[in-house]
């Protein structure tokens, strides 16, 4: 990949790439991309965990928080999963479904992944009522549930930094066989609007990521979505949170192994990168294309509001490795605090419809 990187930027007059294009390379290409190659991401064997591969106590929780929803207000029972990784929540969310509840669902899935889309297919059985897509226009106009579990984390974002009182872009170049940052004048008036629009004021030596690419996704969801909820989970920061003195590096890491790297031009293609979503951003923008807010909890809060601990079974089986026994540990991990839930928000905003957020609760 380092090769093919190499004669990319050669060729260039600039003889650079923005960080958007650089992550769009080595997470996507077709060929080199680490989302598009052939090896174990998530899970024990791969680079990162996910809460829909905790247990499938995530996506039958959700299933049934939406099941709850769809008999009380008769919103439709559809749903469109937006990179769904592995399955592993399309599977759990199907499963719950078909053996409690009588309606019929019909699940879409958006996957840039080949790979992913293959894993998908071992696990699920695809046809009129489960399906792959390619492109939002295939289901527009799409009414019910729009899901997401850490997609917008894992989008191309630009890199913009502040020195000696002057904005700078960090683009990516070469020297030698190395691939090291370039700090460029910031010139790219997308990225000045967004900063401007957002009111992101860096201090001093400050680096922030900028991700106009959610932006454009927001736009297709809206575009896609006649009627229906927007259900986002994923980390973030609010604009308070990326000012404070913590995060003046930014967010922008890979992860190899279950390791945090650091130095995200490291194994170009061989890891995963990934930095925290703008959740005001998201919420704004949502707003200008028709996604109202409706919430952002804490994701053990959301969880235990959806009543995720009435799932526990009481028990006095000893073994540690009884299914009983690892439902209700993987409920426990799930809400305990400082588990990994604490560190995800799920953001809800809603289309045509306009709910209270305890009037989505009441019914779970
Ligand atoms: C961090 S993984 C999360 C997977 C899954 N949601 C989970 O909870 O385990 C991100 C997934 O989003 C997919 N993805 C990235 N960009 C995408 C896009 N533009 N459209 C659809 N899927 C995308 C990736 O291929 C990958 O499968």
């Amino acid at each position: 990949m380092i090769n093919f990187l190499r004669n990319i930027i050669v060729s260039r007059s600039s003889k650079m790439l923005s960080y958007a294009e650089f992550i769009s390379l080595v997470l996507y290409h077709p060929i080199y991309g680490y989302y598009m190659r052939k090896r174990i991401k998530i899970g024990s064997e791969g680079d990162f965990i996910t809460s829909s591969n905790v247990s499938d106590i995530y996506g039958r929780t959700i299933a049934k928080w939406y099941a709850a929803i769809v008999e009380e207000y008769g919103i439709n029972p559809q749903i469109c999963e937006l990179g769904a990784g592995n399955g592993r929540f399309a599977k759990a969310f199907i499963d719950e479904w078909h053996e409690k509840y009588r309606q019929p669902l019909q699940y879409y899935i958006l996957e840039t992944s080949p790979y992913h889309r293959e894993l998908q297919r071992k696990s699920l059985s695809f046809g009129e009522t489960v399906k792959q897509i390619e492109s939002f226009d295939e289901i527009t106009p799409f009414s019910g549930l729009v899901f997401s579990n850490e997609l917008f984390d894992a989008l191309p974002v630009h890199v913009v930094e502040k020195k000696q009182g002057q904005l700078f872009e960090v683009m990516i170049g070469m020297e030698g066989n190395e691939l090291v940052e370039k700090a460029v004048i910031l010139q790219n008036e997308q990225l000045l609007s967004f900063l401007k629009k957002y009111q992101l004021t860096l201090n001093e030596g400050q680096r922030i990521e900028i991700p106009l690419e959610m932006e454009r996704f927001l736009e297709n969801i809206a575009k896609s979505l006649e009627k229906g909820l927007v259900v986002t989970v994923d980390y973030g920061y609010t604009t308070e949170e990326w000012m404070d003195i913590s995060r003046r590096n930014g967010s922008l890491r890979g992860y190899y192994k279950h390791q945090l790297v650091k130095n995200v031009l490291e194994r170009p293609g061989e890891m995963d990168i990934t930095s925290h979503v703008h959740f005001d951003a998201l919420i704004q923008k949502g707003e200008e294309v028709g996604l109202h807010f409706l919430s952002k909890q804490r994701q053990d809060e959301f969880l235990l509001s959806t009543g995720i601990l009435n799932e526990l079974t009481e028990h006095h089986d000893p073994n540690p490795f009884s299914q009983v026994s690892k439902r209700n540990r993987a409920i426990r991990s799930l809400i305990m605090p400082g588990s990994m839930s604490s560190f995800f928000h799920v953001i809800m905003q809603q289309k045509g419809y306009s709910f209270k957020v305890d009037d989505l609760f009441k019914c779970s």
